[in-house]
This record gives structure tokens, C-alpha cells and sequence, in this order.
């Protein structure tokens, strides 16, 4: 079973090759974009007749949230055409897509779905550039493919590439005090349980014949929520730091890419198909 990674030095590409090891059934092959550039369909079909894929997972995305504002080009080449080559060429090939999406497809302002938060069905509204093309990429693969799977997750961090965790515990060696906002209510997801997550679909499509139902756009991050002021505040406690954190409002830190109020991603439905428990956000912090 071959499953090929693109965006592979990512933060989630990072996370998946971390954990590669325990899954000796899968032959990875990881490409990072020198190897495997999303937005060349020349190169996705390249890396797919030399590869042969039975599952592609696209960690690859312009993920510069505020940059992609000014960007707009290069966001909507990479989060749109990069997703429509990989859907070509999985669809060509027979290969299953595993393709990552963002909780800011949603504006944040009202979850239909109540205390669980936003669920798959709820209409999205991107608020920034990033949030319209990654959308417009999720809209890509679904005009193209049948066999996909869309994941769209929230605060990704881990040990890899450049987070929220890691900007903390940088800031913690450098100042006393930070000020952190507490109106952005969301949850984190720990890259490598989202790089379980994702390997135990593939291993259900694996194990499981039918599964054709099964495709389709799913939520995943940790289980809870909290504000990133919270999350900073726990940070530093798991990892004994004194920094004194001040509670702001998004106004007091302006940013060119509006994120949304609120983005709590309700689970349901990736617990109950694939049979996944999720750890609540505090739990993986130090993981
Ligand atoms: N990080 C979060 O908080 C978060 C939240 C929600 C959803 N997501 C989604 O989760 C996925 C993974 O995010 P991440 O945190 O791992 O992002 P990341 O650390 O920024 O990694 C993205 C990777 O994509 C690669 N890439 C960019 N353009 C490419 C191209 N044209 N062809 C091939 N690869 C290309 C980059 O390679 P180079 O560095 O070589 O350009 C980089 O390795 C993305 O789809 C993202 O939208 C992330």
C-alpha cells in the first residue's frame, strides 16, 4: 500500500514522518515542494506514474494566514490550483485523497450546531483570502473526485515548523510578560494525533471493503476549547515557565487577515465512522 505525502517539511508532513514507523503495511513516500510541486500538474502527474499512490495525503497549502491578504496569487495557486492538480491525478490514478482544510472556511459569528460547535454540514463563510481559497480548494476536489476524504482541523501545533506552541515557548525566553487575546475561541489540534487520525482512515479504506459511503468532508481537532490566552497560559504551566500573560482583546492586536470568533469544530462524525477517541486539547501539549 503506497501512500504519498505532499508538503512533506511541513508542520503535518513532519508529524506524519514521525510516526511513519508504527505503520509497516504503508510504503510513505514523502515529497517535499522541491519534489513535489502542487501547483505544476506536470510534476503531481510525474510524482503519481513514478509513485503509483493508492492514498495521497495533501498536507501542502499557502498557510501565511495574513501574507495570503496581499498575496492573493500565490494563496489561491497553491489552495486551489495545487488542490485541483492533486484531485487530477488522483482521479487518473485511483488514488484516494486525504486533503487538509481549515476551520476558517467559517466566519465564527454564529455555530448553527450549538455547544459541540461547527459541524460539516454548517454553511461556510470565509472571512480572509486563506480561509476563500482553501475553501475553493475543498470546492475543487469535490467537483473532480468521488473518492476523497476533506479534513479540516484548527491551531495545529507540535514539536515541527512554526505554531502557536512554539512562538510561546520562544516568547517565555525573551520576555517576563505577553499579552495574548482572549476573544478567539477555538481548539487546538496536536499534529500528531491529527497524523493518527489521518492514518487510521487510511487503514479502515485498507481493512474495510465498501467503504465508498464513507468519503466525504470531516472535522477533526482535539476535544474541549479554549481562547488562545488560555492556551498560552496552560503552555507555560505544562512546561513550568512564570510568564506573566495579560488577557487582550483582538482589537488591541490587529492583524490583516480577520480570524473567526469562534471556531469549535464538532466531532461527531469522525468518532462515530472511523471509531476515533480524542484527547481533550490539554492532554498532547508536551506529547
Ligand atoms: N497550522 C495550522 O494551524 C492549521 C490550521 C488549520 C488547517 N491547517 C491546514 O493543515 C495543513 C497542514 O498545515 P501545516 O501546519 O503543516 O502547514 P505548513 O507547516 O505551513 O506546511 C505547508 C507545507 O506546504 C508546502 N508547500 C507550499 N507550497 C507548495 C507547493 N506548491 N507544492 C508542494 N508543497 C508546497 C510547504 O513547503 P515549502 O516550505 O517548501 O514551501 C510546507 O512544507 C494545511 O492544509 C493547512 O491549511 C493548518
Amino acid at each position: 500500500m503506497v501512500v504519498i505525502v505532499t508538503g512533506a517539511n511541513g508542520q503535518l508532513g513532519q508529524a506524519i514522518q514521525s510516526i511513519a514507523d508504527q505503520y509497516p503495511s504503508i510504503d510513505f513516500v514523502f515529497c517535499s515542494s522541491s519534489e513535489l510541486d502542487i501547483t505544476s500538474s506536470v510534476s503531481c502527474e510525474a510524482a503519481f506514474t513514478k509513485y503509483k499512490p493508492d492514498f495521497c495525503i495533501n498536507t501542502a497549502a499557502y498557510t501565511a494566514v495574513d501574507k495570503a491578504e496581499t498575496d492573493v496569487e500565490k494563496a489561491r495557486l497553491v489552495n486551489v490550483i495545487g488542490a485541483k492538480n492533486l484531485a487530477e491525478s488522483c482521479k487518473q490514478n485511483n488514488t484516494v485523497l486525504l486533503h487538509i482544510s481549515t476551520d476558517f472556511v467559517f466566519d465564527g459569528i454564529v455555530a448553527t450546531s450549538g455547544s459541540k460547535g461547527y459541524r460539516e454540514t454548517d454553511a461556510p463563510n470565509p472571512q480572509g483570502v486563506y480561509g476563500q481559497t482553501k475553501l475553493e480548494g475543498e470546492q475543487a476536489i469535490q467537483a473532480i473526485l468521488e473518492k476523497y476524504f476533506i479534513i479540516r482541523t484548527s491551531w495545529v501545533y507540535s514539536q515541527f515548523g512554526a505554531n502557536f506552541m512554539k512562538t510561546m515557548l520562544r516568547l517565555a525566553q525573551e520576555k517576563d510578560s505577553i499579552s495574548v487575546v482572549n476573544d478567539q475561541i477555538g481548539t487546538p489540534t496536536n499534529a500528531v494525533d491529527l497524523a493518527e487520525c489521518l492514518l487510521k482512515i487510511i487503514n479502515t479504506q485498507i481493512l474495510t471493503p465498501n467503504t465508498q459511503h464513507l468519503f466525504g468532508i470531516y472535522n477533526f481537532s482535539n476535544e474541549g476549547q479554549c481562547s488562545w490566552y488560555e492556551f498560552a497560559v496552560e503552555i507555560f504551566k505544562q512546561y513550568q515557565l512564570s510568564v506573566n500573560v495579560n488577557p487582550i482583546p483582538s482589537s488591541a492586536y490587529p492583524t490583516p487577515a480577520k480570524r473567526p470568533a469562534y471556531s469549535v469544530l464538532d466531532k461527531s462524525k469522525i468518532k462515530t465512522v472511523f471509531e476515533i477517541t480524542i484527547s481533550n486539547w490539554q492532554k498532547h501539549i508536551k506529547k
